[in-house]
């Protein structure tokens, strides 16, 4: 996967390519991360990305041209890309969404600042407008940053231990469980007795129903589109968990 990112900071990205698993993504050739300053493809003396907004009001609106000019210049080589440009009235980005991105070879991510991008510029260019959550950043730096994360730990191999994706929070729309590791006792608190049986069966059932639980208590919402087997109703039947998940979808 290629992630071309056009940004006027572009050392904002040195240091969280240089850690743990995205630089080892990297050096293994599992994605490539090329920073575009936008500032290299602005005309004039002062090389200017950004003016006054026509209409007043308050700051400054990125300008169309530089944009234009270096995004002709990635695509030049003719490769298929998908332009996304992180702003805060986005389209929401989700897990879901990473997982759908992971099919692209190329993500282009514009990075806005200040009040946004000239509208034409988006127009023209942008395929999708995406928000990483309902608060406003500083810049879309960040947010870029959070994609070009999810989305590579996502990609095949990227990830010491094949299924530790398939178990990730969001991965079948529920809440992740809890987890312990040593010591058994730590401050009087000890380890749920299922995980220490050694049952494969009942430290699922352990696990999924703390699953329920937890995402029952910090985000209902999630429930309203998760599917259970048979087994997996029963068993949450029998600890009083499908009653609060039935009420859940009838009130959402
Ligand atoms: N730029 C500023 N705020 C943002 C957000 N929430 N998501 C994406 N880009 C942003």
């Amino acid at each position: 996967m290629i992630f071309d990112i056009l940004t006027i900071f572009p050392d904002f990205f040195e240091s969280p390519l240089e850690e743990g698993i995205l630089r080892r993504a990297l050096s293994a050739g599992k994605i490539d991360v090329n920073i575009y300053n936008i500032r290299e493809y602005a005309v004039g003396r002062h090389q200017m990305t950004d003016d006054r907004p026509f209409g007043g009001g308050e700051g400054m609106v990125m300008k169309p041209e530089p944009l234009a000019a270096c995004i002709d210049a990635i695509v030049s080589d003719g490769g298929e890309s998908k332009i996304i440009a992180l702003s805060p009235r986005g389209k929401q980005y989700t897990q879901k969404v990473a997982e759908q991105l992971t099919a692209e070879s190329r993500l282009i991510l514009v990075c806005g600042r200040y009040e946004g991008i000239d509208q034409r510029f988006t127009d023209k260019y942008v395929d999708e407008e995406i928000s990483i959550g309902d608060y406003v950043l500083t810049g879309g730096e960040l947010a870029a940053m959070v994609m070009v994360d999810s989305i590579t730990r996502l990609l095949p191999g990227v990830l010491g231990c094949s299924d530790s994706a398939a178990n990730d929070t969001f991965s079948r729309g529920l809440l992740k469980h809890s987890q312990y590791t040593r010591p058994r006792d730590f401050q009087g608190q000890t380890v749920p007795e299922p995980l220490l049986s050694g049952n494969h069966a009942i430290i699922e059932q352990f696990r999924l129903s703390e699953s329920v639980r937890l995402t029952l208590e910090h985000r209902p919402d999630l429930l309203t589109e998760v599917q259970f087997s048979s087994e997996e109703r029963k068993m949450l039947k029998q600890e009083g968990l499908l009653d609060a998940i039935q009420d859940i979808n009838q009130i959402l």
